[in-house]
């Protein structure tokens, strides 16, 4: 089987045309099918960017990436999108409709298994509530089946988006930064519900996290990102404090104001005239 996930050199950049620095610069990752890790870093770091790249939502500007063996950006865009859909992206805002009911959003997960009739009629009377039910429950959430999204709180909302994982037929899951809004006793459910639906179904389970103690507890591979490099790719036993000081060690503590990026030249109209 060949790996999950296979980056070499990889680097990506938000601004086209190479200005600023890279996003992610150079980075080596190999991540086998089913495997569950950890990214952390501190904020900026470029864990979303990952994330997303390996959705195919950014594209390299240089390197090597390979989903499940196949580089996504040597296909056409349709093979591309049924490549896409083998993975899950869940982001740490999910895009869910205001208006619709829990059990929509919920079973929106199965949209790439449904022909267009089916998606249109589960719009109208949902096709699977019981399984809806059955995955919100995992994450404390069954009583909220016939809410409307945009009544939820944010924990709520967040859960919302990651019972879709449980839904979804993917075989990798991208999951961003699941626990920010959510209190102590959730992000153990969380956590525990993810891993087991990754391990009960040999999906891959990548996750990026601010809670390098629930990173560190709970994953077998943790990697660290800083300013869109890793800096380590290791073991969780063999992670020290002294790598997660230095991680998240804050050298911005600068007070120089930034500069303006230079304007444009203005059009002299006026000499036009
Ligand atoms: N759409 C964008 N356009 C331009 N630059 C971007 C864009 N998105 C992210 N960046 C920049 O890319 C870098 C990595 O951002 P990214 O969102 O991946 O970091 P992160 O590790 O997820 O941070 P956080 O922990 O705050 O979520 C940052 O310098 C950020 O400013
Ligand atoms: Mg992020």
């Amino acid at each position: 089987m060949p790996p999950c996930y296979r980056l070499q050199q990889l680097t990506v950049q938000h601004l086209a045309g190479g200005a600023g620095a890279p996003a992610l610069h150079a980075i080596d990752l190999l991540v086998e099918q089913g495997e569950q890790l950890a990214i952390i870093g501190p904020s900026g770091a470029g864990k979303t960017t990952l994330l997303a790249t390996l959705s195919c939502s950014n594209k390299p500007v240089s390197g090597v990436l390979q989903l499940f063996g196949v580089d996504p950006w040597a296909l056409s865009e349709g093979a591309r999108h049924r490549l896409r859909a083998r993975q899950c992206l869940a982001p740490q805002t999910p895009p869910l409709p205001p208006r619709q009911r829990v059990v929509t959003a919920v079973l929106a997960a199965r949209l790439p298994q449904w022909t267009l009739w089916q998606a249109f009629a589960s719009l109208i009377k949902p096709a699977d509530p019981q399984a809806a039910f059955e995955a919100l429950q995992r994450f404390g959430l069954g009583d909220k089946l016939y809410a409307r999204v945009d009544r939820l709180s944010g924990g709520e909302r967040q859960r919302c988006g990651l019972a879709r994982l449980l839904l979804s037929n993917a075989d990798a899951f991208l999951v961003d930064e699941p626990l920010s809004a959510l209190d102590p006793t959730l992000s153990q459910l969380t956590i525990a519900t993810l891993q087991q639906e990754a391990g009960a179904r040999n999906a891959t389970l990548m996750c990026s996290l601010h809670q390098v103690d629930v990173a560190r507890a709970c994953f077998p591979r943790i990697v660290g990102l800083r300013a869109g490099r890793i800096v380590f790719d290791l073991p969780r036993e063999q992670v020290t404090d002294a790598m997660i000081t230095a991680l998240y060690h804050n050298d911005a503590a600068h007070t120089d104001v930034p500069v303006a990026p230079a304007a444009p030249a203005r059009l002299a109209v006026g000499a036009c005239l």
